[in-house]
């Protein structure tokens, strides 16, 4: 044992090698697999994408048609399943039942997956994109006491996950196309951001050779928090919040400066990019586009830009180097949406998926070992026992 280098949230220590996903925070740069996000949003499928992250290359329109066939083929998600929801209180929040469900899968599909077996392998990762798309969004129909939907086998994964959403027994339900796109072209920017906070989260569960339905699991637990995926409802409630006292942006910047004030502008700062994240700039041209072409109205996308706008000049954020990160305009799409507050963590864990598959399958491929930091102890010396009639 050597001298322990103390690096508190890991900011400066790699924790492996990867080739997935290429990220440079000074610059602003994001590329899936060497294919820049930019690109990626604008021309791909967020099922080609999860291919290419999963599987190392593009898929051919044969292979992309087999993976869809095959995702299809497990998005029946055992009935079992359903009384486990049911002991759920209606109240309960979506993120908590779906990284509970997600565990729970482990219970329906006891066999742990061989990574050095392509087609265990395989299977695994389509098993997981199907069932995990159903059961996030039997966390919502939970939550409005509605009966729960099944995979439409005549439509595509996105416009499934709306559909499962949102179709009543009562009345037909055609998802809107435009709807569908914004969602699959988000799901996209969530798809991969090499090691954060949850990715380290699967690959560290992974580490020890739990499962990969466990290690998903703990990566969704991991995202919940506000300070990661949770920022995305933190950063509406807070737009709602400052809507709602008249719309003064000031107030709420020097609340935000202020160290003794433990707010934060959410939605702004990164632990890596230094610069514009490349995700936010996609999503605040997308935002626009949506509400537009949808005709809706929302004050609440005013307030956002007046409040980047300001933070953006503020020398506080200027010298810190924040910038609104991929959180801070993807509420407002999902909320013009019709998607509710409280799944938007959810809607982020659909699109992160493929990254933390990718991830563990890179980290048990690479035979990389269990992971397990050190600490510096700062603790008691050595003390002897005092029985409890002493204390
Ligand atoms: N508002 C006000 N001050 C901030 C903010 C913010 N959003 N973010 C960072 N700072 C300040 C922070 O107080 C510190 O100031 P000082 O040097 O005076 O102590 C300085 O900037 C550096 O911040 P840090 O907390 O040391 O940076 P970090 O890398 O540990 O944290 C972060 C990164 C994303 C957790 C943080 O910027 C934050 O809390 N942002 C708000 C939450 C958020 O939007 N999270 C989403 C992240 S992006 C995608 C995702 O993971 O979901």
């Amino acid at each position: 044992s050597g001298a322990i280098t103390l690096d508190r949230g890991y900011k400066n220590s790699g924790s492996c090698l990867s080739e997935i996903t290429f990220l440079d925070g000074e610059e602003g740069i994001l590329r899936y697999r060497g294919y820049s996000i930019e690109e990626l949003a604008e021309k791909a499928h967020f099922l080609e994408v999860s291919y290419l992250l999963i599987f190392g290359e593009l898929p051919t329109a044969e292979q992309l048609k087999q993976y869809e066939t095959d995702i299809r083929k497990y998005t029946l998600v055992n009935e079992e399943m359903k009384n486990i929801i049911d002991g759920f209180p209606k109240t309960a929040h979506p993120m908590g039942v779906l990284s509970a469900l997600t565990s729970a899968l482990t219970a329906f599909n006891p066999k742990a997956v061989n990574p050095d077996n392509p087609k265990e392998l395989y299977e695994s990762v389509c098993k997981i994109m199907g069932k995990f798309l159903v059961i996030a969004t039997w966390t919502y129909r939970k939550t409005m006491g509605y009966p729960l939907n099944y995979y439409d086998n005549t439509k595509g994964y996105v416009e499934n996950f709306m559909n499962l959403m949102f179709h009543l027994p009562t009345e037909p339900y055609k998802a809107n196309p435009i709807i569908v796109d914004a969602l699959d072209k988000l799901f996209i920017l969530h798809a991969d951001h090499e090691q954060n906070c949850s990715t380290s989260t699967v690959r560290m569960v992974g580490s020890s050779h739990a499962g990969l339905f466990a290690s998903i699991s703990a990566g969704a637990s991991a995202l919940w928090g506000p300070l990661h995926g949770g920022a995305n409802q933190a950063v509406l409630e807070m737009l709602e919040e400052i809507h709602a006292h008249g719309g003064d942006t000031e107030k709420y910047l020097a609340k935000a400066k202020d160290k003794d004030d433990p707010f934060r502008l959410m939605g702004f700062g990164h632990r890596v990019y230094k610069n514009f994240d490349p995700r936010a700039k996609i999503i605040k041209k997308a935002a626009d586009e949506v509400l537009s072409t949808l005709g809706v109205d929302d004050p609440i996308l005013e307030i956002a830009k007046k409040l980047e706008a300001a933070a953006l000049v503020d020398e506080y954020f200027v010298s810190r180097k924040l910038y609104p990160n991929v959180d801070f305009y993807s509420g407002i799409i999902y909320r013009a949406l019709g998607i509710p507050t409280d799944m938007f963590t959810v809607m982020f864990a659909i699109g992160r998926l493929p990254g933390w598959i990718a991830q563990w399958k890179e980290m048990r491929i690479n035979k990389e070992p269990i992971g397990r930091p050190r600490q510096i102890y700062t603790g008691h010396a050595f003390r002897g026992f005092v029985p409890v009639d002493k204390r």
